[in-house]
């Protein structure tokens, strides 16, 4: 299984650990791709809205590209990011604001509806739910329609302080979460997904674009009518 990982983090700390121990089993090294944010996207949407016209006219197309080809390419994605005040880290957010065309409303890929997910994060004491909910919610506008996600809280501002009784657990939870992803071949996409979607083409239909670059986007592919990209696989 080909894994990208996108890590909201440059450091291989907890968060990072859970996520390759999740990737480790369902797939070999040379299958499993990293990127490490910032280290890899160093940067934040400046609100040009210039990739809504044309997605290359981004500033950072080039950097970025690197990573949507990486995701394009894979059967799945994980995404790790600490809490970080009761969110995601601010590298992750920002490569989630980067990708803002590709929600429902706007551009979404074809290929993002055949995709499996998993949104991993730690926190030392609260609030790793609260990462990855807002990680999971990309997601789901983006069209993924398999997403799973795992949060703890480890006590410790690094693995090596992590107690080894919560490292069996954790790596218990991930031989569970590897089994889950291990059976899923082809997501199917769920009710909801339908819904916004067939919702996103009556609001494109009746003008509410933010560009006529939408309308035609949609418009080209059929889903103005009857075609959807989750049957195209
Ligand atoms: C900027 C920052 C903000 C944090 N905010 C919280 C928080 O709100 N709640 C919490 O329990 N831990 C918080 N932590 C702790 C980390 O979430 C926790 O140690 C996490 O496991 C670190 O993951 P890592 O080892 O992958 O870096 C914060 C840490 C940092 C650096």
């Amino acid at each position: 299984m080909k894994i990208t990982m996108i890590h909201g983090q440059n450091h291989k700390g907890s968060t990072y650990h859970i996520g390759r121990l999740l990737a480790d089993k369902l797939a070999s090294e040379d299958e499993i791709t990293e990127f490490f944010l910032p280290r890899d996207l160093n940067h934040f949407c400046m609100g040009c809205y210039q990739c809504i016209e044309d997605g290359t006219k981004c500033p950072y197309y080039t950097e970025k590209q690197i990573i949507t080809d990486a995701m394009e390419k894979a059967d799945m994605l994980i995404f790790t990011t600490p809490n970080y005040c009761m969110g995601p880290s601010a590298s992750m957010k920002a490569f989630l604001d980067l990708m803002f065309t590709y929600w429902m409303p706007h551009c979404p890929r074809e290929w993002m509806f055949t995709k499996k997910a998993a949104v991993i994060s730690t926190a030392a004491g609260a609030g790793a739910k609260h990462a990855i909910k807002n990680v999971k919610k990309s997601l789901f506008y983006w069209g993924v329609p398999y997403i799973k996600s795992y949060g703890i809280n480890v006590q410790a501002s690094n693995w090596a302080g992590v107690k080894e009784d919560k490292k069996i657990k954790i790596d218990k939870d991930m031989n569970k979460l590897a089994r889950r992803f291990a059976h899923i071949e082809r997501p199917r996409v769920c009710i909801k997904t339908k819904l916004v979607f067939f919702i996103m083409a009556k609001m494109h239909k009746a003008g509410g674009d933010t560009s006529p670059v939408e309308r035609q986007y949609w418009e080209e592919r059929g889903w103005l009518n009857k075609e959807r990209p989750w049957k195209k696989r």
